[in-house]
């Protein structure tokens, strides 16, 4: 076996609670590849792995979970029950199918999956390329605008929206509500963080079950009514689950792509060779994408709960310990990718993991990338001298990494 020096998370700057990290992890995350193939962060009590074969293979392996409640209760599995106040919101959160172990995960993906298959997707492309060449022509009447807040955040909000039957004039309260919920995500939330994301889970969770029930009694042909009106039947799905699912739909639908397609696009700003390319060959789009999502991975961790006890190149790591799956520093390891740190726009193959593996892989896959082609073919049309007014920064958080706006002049 190779012999890996033993290294301080710390020296070697894997600090995901640093402004500077969040910036730029990959450094640190290239020597934290260079390390042992798992290393025990005692700040969060979780094993980092960061190795593309690795993480691929962790990913797939039902010796792992995304959650342990289908094997244990917290007190079994030695956890503190959440506070009081918290509890319903954790229970929000548990039964969506993200957090779910089959077979009620796979009861859950099936009752939604037909509505996000690539041919499904491939339906909605007429209506979401109506929805993003509004939004580009209503940015590009600003003149100078935040590339976020003005346009790329209304269009997966607006796509996800529809398909459930969100009504148009609520559709302004979503993000913050999903914003505030994913606080919770981050690596080891501050009370005030987990204060705010409770507060707008149940207001989420109010808003929907309100929803819901209107649409039971007067289905509108949406995603929402159909399910509401299985939930009616009430042997596939309880109301709970349904409001679950909404929210997760929602606030997968938000988060990671609206990240996606911003940090895409600073990529693209930084690179003006890269964006010269496709600006010269708008063909490029479909594997540009997927690269873009290897090289600045939106989502950079995931976590996995160990339910047998493993082995990982000889560290043996036993039930009851947690897993971070490092999918940003898996992007970026040369093993899989020639010249990993470059932006290689026709990459192919492109092995990358930002979208997962296995049972969890996400639904939403095609869906986002057909947003993503749809909306940057029309920016390059209609925006073609967009270039980047400052500098932008970065909320201060690694697990849904994202800026906090990005300003252009059209
Ligand atoms: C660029 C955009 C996106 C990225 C990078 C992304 C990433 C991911 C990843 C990595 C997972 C798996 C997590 C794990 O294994 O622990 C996942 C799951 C999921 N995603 Fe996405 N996602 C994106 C967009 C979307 C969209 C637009 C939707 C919905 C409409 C969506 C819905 C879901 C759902 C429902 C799951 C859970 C699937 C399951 O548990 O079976 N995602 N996503």
């Amino acid at each position: 076996m190779r012999e890996y020096p033993a290294i301080s998370l710390r020296e070697i700057g894997y600090d995901p609670w640093s402004p500077a990290f969040v910036a730029d992890p990959y450094p640190a995350l290239a020597r934290l590849r260079a390390g042992p193939a798992a290393i025990y962060d005692e700040r969060t009590e979780q094993w980092l792995v960061s190795r593309h074969a690795l993480v691929n293979a962790l990913l797939r392996d039902r010796r792992l979970g995304r959650s342990y409640h289908h094997v244990a209760t917290d007190a079994e599995w030695g956890r503190p029950d959440p506070p009081a106040d918290e509890a319903s919101f954790w229970r929000l959160l548990d039964i969506q199918m993200i957090d779910q172990e089959p077979p009620d995960h796979t009861r859950l993906r099936r009752l939604v999956s037909a509505a996000f298959t690539p041919r499904t997707v491939e339906r909605l492309r007429p209506r979401i390329d109506e929805i993003a060449t509004g939004l580009v022509d209503d940015a590009r009447a600003l003149g100078e605008f935040d590339l976020i807040a003005d346009l790329l955040e209304l269009l997966p909000v607006a796509v996800i929206s529809e398909l459930l039957g969100i009504p148009e004039a609520d559709r302004a309260r979503l993000r913050p509500w999903s914003g505030d919920m994913t606080l919770v995500f981050e690596l080891n939330p501050s009370a005030e963080d987990r204060a705010r994301a409770v507060a707008a889970g149940s207001e989420f969770e109010a808003y929907l079950r309100d929803l819901a029930r209107e649409r039971r009694r007067r289905p509108t042909g949406d995603l929402l009514s159909e399910l509401a009106l299985v939930a009616e039947a009430g042997d596939r799905l309880t109301e709970d689950e349904l409001v679950g699912t909404a929210i997760l739909l929602l606030n997968a639908g938000h988060e990671a792509s609206v990240n996606g397609a911003a940090n895409s696009w600073y990529a693209l700003f930084r690179e003006p060779a890269a964006l010269a390319a496709l600006r010269a060959d708008h063909d490029l789009l479909p594997t540009a994408i997927e690269e873009l999502l290897r090289f600045d991975t939106p989502a950079p961790m995931f976590e996995r709960w160990v339910l047998q006890d493993i082995d990982i190149e000889g560290t043996r790591i036993p039930r009851g310990q947690e897993l971070a799956l490092q999918f940003a520093a898996a992007n970026r390891d040369p093993n899989a990718f020639a010249r990993a740190d470059e932006l290689v726009l026709d990459r192919d193959p492109n092995p990358y993991l930002s979208f997962g593996a296995g049972i969890h892989y996400c639904l939403g896959a095609p869906l986002a990338k057909a947003e993503f082609d749809i909306v940057f073919r029309r920016i390059l049309e209609r925006l073609p001298r967009l270039e980047l007014v400052e500098e932008p920064t970065w909320k201060p958080r690694f697990i849904l990494r994202g800026l906090a706006a990005l300003l252009v002049r059209a």
